[in-house]
C-alpha cells in the first residue's frame, strides 16, 4: 500500500460521468490536507487527515506536506513515432517561411517521414521511449501516440507497436500525408495503405485517424478511409479544421467518430454541429502557438455545450511540447477556459475520448492509482505557473517514477 499524506489539495473533476459538458466542465472536488491511499494499482481511499484510521499492514509513507494531488494527465493526441528532428525547419519558420509552404515543398511531414523510415524499429522505440519520458515528467500517466510519419507498411506496424509497448494506445494515422513514392496520388496511397496496412494495424491500434485538409485528404478520401478502418473494427479519430474547414465535423459526426481534432478554423456552423454530436472537439493550443495560428474557438464550443479534451499534440513539426501543464496555461490565457474546465479536459475528458474513463481521469476509490504531485500549495498552479516546473511526482500505476 502506499498512502500519500499531509497533502495540501486533493483536485478532481466532480461526478462519475464522462464526457463533461457545459457549466459540469468546471466543477472540480477539492478536498484540502487530504491523503489518498493506494493499494497496487489501484486508488481505495481519499479523504481529509482528520479523517484517516490507523493502516495496518505494509503501508509506504510519502509526506506531501505543501503539495497538491491531480489525476494523473492524459493526452489524448500525441505523434510520438518519429525520427530526427524539424530544428531546421523551425529556425526557418521563425525567419518567416509558412508551414503550409514547407510542407508543399517536401519538406514538414515528408522530412519527418525520410527520418522515421531511416531510424529502423530499434531507433523508433528508442525514441518513442524517450518522448515518453518526457511526458511522464511533465504528469502524463495516460497517453495516445498516433503512427503516421512512416506511411509504409513496416514503418508504420513499427510505430504502432513502439507505442503500445511503451504503455500507449496506439492510433494508425495511416492516412497522414502522401508519401513520394505515390508522387501526389492520394488514391492511388490509400489503395494500398487499406489493402496493405490496415489489416495488421487493426490488431495493434485502437483506432485510426485522417488528415483532412487542403494539401493532405479531401472528404471523399477521408471517408473511404475512414469506412474502412471502421469495418475492421477501429474507432476513429479525424484532424480537421487545422487551416481550412473541409468537412471534418459532418463527416466524425455521420460516422460516429471519437474526436475531431485542431478546431483552428471552425465556425458557427460546426460549433453548433459539435455540440450536437457525441463527438468531442479535441483542442491543440500548442500547435495554434507553434505555429502562429489563430488559437480553435474553445469559449463558443463550451458555451454551446460541445464536449472538449485539451492535448499536447506533441509531433516534431507542429508542436514540439509534452507538457499538459503547459497547455492548461494556453487554455487559461489564450481560450478563456478557467483552470477547473482545463483540468476537466486533460483528464476526465481527454480519458473518454480514449474509453478509460471508467478507470482514469479522476482521483477516488476504484480508480487507477495514477497521479500527478505538484509542488505548489493550490492546484490551479497547473494553469498558473506558466512554463513552471510544479511537476514534483508522476505516479503511474502506484509506482512513483522519481
Ligand atoms: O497534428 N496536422 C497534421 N499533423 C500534425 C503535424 C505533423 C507535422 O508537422 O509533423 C499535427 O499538427
Ligand atoms: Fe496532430
Amino acid at each position: 500500500m502506499l498512502l500519500l499524506r499531509d497533502l495540501a489539495q486533493v483536485a478532481t473533476p466532480a461526478g462519475r460521468h464522462a464526457p463533461l459538458r457545459s457549466t459540469d466542465l468546471g466543477a472540480v472536488d477539492v478536498i484540502e490536507d487530504a491523503y489518498i491511499l493506494c493499494d497496487g494499482e489501484a486508488i481505495v481511499d481519499v479523504g481529509r487527515m482528520r479523517d484517516l484510521g490507523s493502516l495496518g499492514g505494509d503501508v509506504r509513507e510519502l509526506s506531501c506536506a505543501g503539495m497538491c494531488a491531480l489525476p494523473g494527465l492524459v493526452d489524448c493526441h500525441t505523434h510520438p513515432a518519429f525520427g530526427g528532428d524539424r530544428v531546421e525547419e523551425f529556425s526557418r519558420r521563425a525567419a518567416g517561411a509558412s508551414y503550409e509552404e514547407l510542407h508543399a515543398a517536401g519538406g514538414g511531414i515528408l522530412s519527418t517521414v525520410r527520418a522515421t523510415r531511416a531510424a529502423g524499429e530499434a531507433g523508433l522505440r528508442a525514441a518513442v521511449d524517450r518522448h515518453v519520458s518526457w511526458m511522464r515528467r511533465h504528469g502524463t500517466t495516460t497517453f495516445e501516440g498516433k503512427s503516421g510519419y512512416g506511411l509504409d507498411r513496416d514503418t508504420e506496424l513499427a510505430s504502432l507497436r513502439a507505442v503500445r509497448d511503451a504503455g500507449g494506445a496506439p492510433t494508425w494515422l495511416g492516412a497522414h500525408a502522401v508519401p513520394p513514392e505515390f508522387d501526389g496520388d492520394a488514391d492511388a496511397y490509400l489503395d494500398f495503405a487499406l489493402a496493405e496496412v490496415l489489416p495488421e494495424a487493426a490488431r495493434v491500434a485502437e483506432a485510426a485517424d485522417v488528415f483532412l485538409e487542403r494539401g493532405a485528404f479531401d472528404a471523399e478520401q477521408a471517408r473511404r478511409y475512414l469506412t474502412a478502418c471502421a469495418a475492421a473494427g477501429l474507432a476513429l479519430r479525424l484532424h480537421g479544421d487545422q487551416f481550412t474547414e473541409q468537412g471534418a465535423i459532418p463527416l466524425a459526426v455521420e460516422l460516429g467518430a471519437r474526436s475531431v481534432d485542431h478546431l483552428e478554423a471552425t465556425g458557427d456552423t460546426g460549433i453548433r454541429a459539435l455540440a450536437g454530436s457525441e463527438v468531442v472537439g479535441v483542442l491543440l493550443p500548442a500547435s495554434a502557438l507553434f505555429l502562429d495560428r489563430p488559437m480553435p474557438p474553445a469559449r463558443s464550443l463550451v458555451d454551446a455545450g460541445a464536449a472538449i479534451a485539451l492535448a499536447t499534440d506533441f509531433n516534431p513539426g507542429s508542436a514540439f511540447t509534452e507538457s499538459l501543464p503547459l497547455v492548461c496555461s494556453l487554455a487559461a490565457t489564450q481560450l478563456k477556459l478557467a483552470p477547473a474546465e482545463a483540468l476537466a479536459a486533460v483528464t476526465v475528458n481527454a480519458a473518454h475520448v480514449l474509453r478509460r474513463a471508467d478507470r482514469v481521469g479522476r482521483l477516488a476509490a476504484g480508480y487507477c492509482a495514477d497521479l500527478v504531485l505538484l509542488d505548489a500549495p493550490d492546484w490551479r498552479y497547473l494553469a498558473y505557473h506558466l512554463g513552471g516546473a510544479d511537476v514534483a511526482e508522476t505516479i503511474v500505476g502506484g509506482e512513483p517514477l522519481r
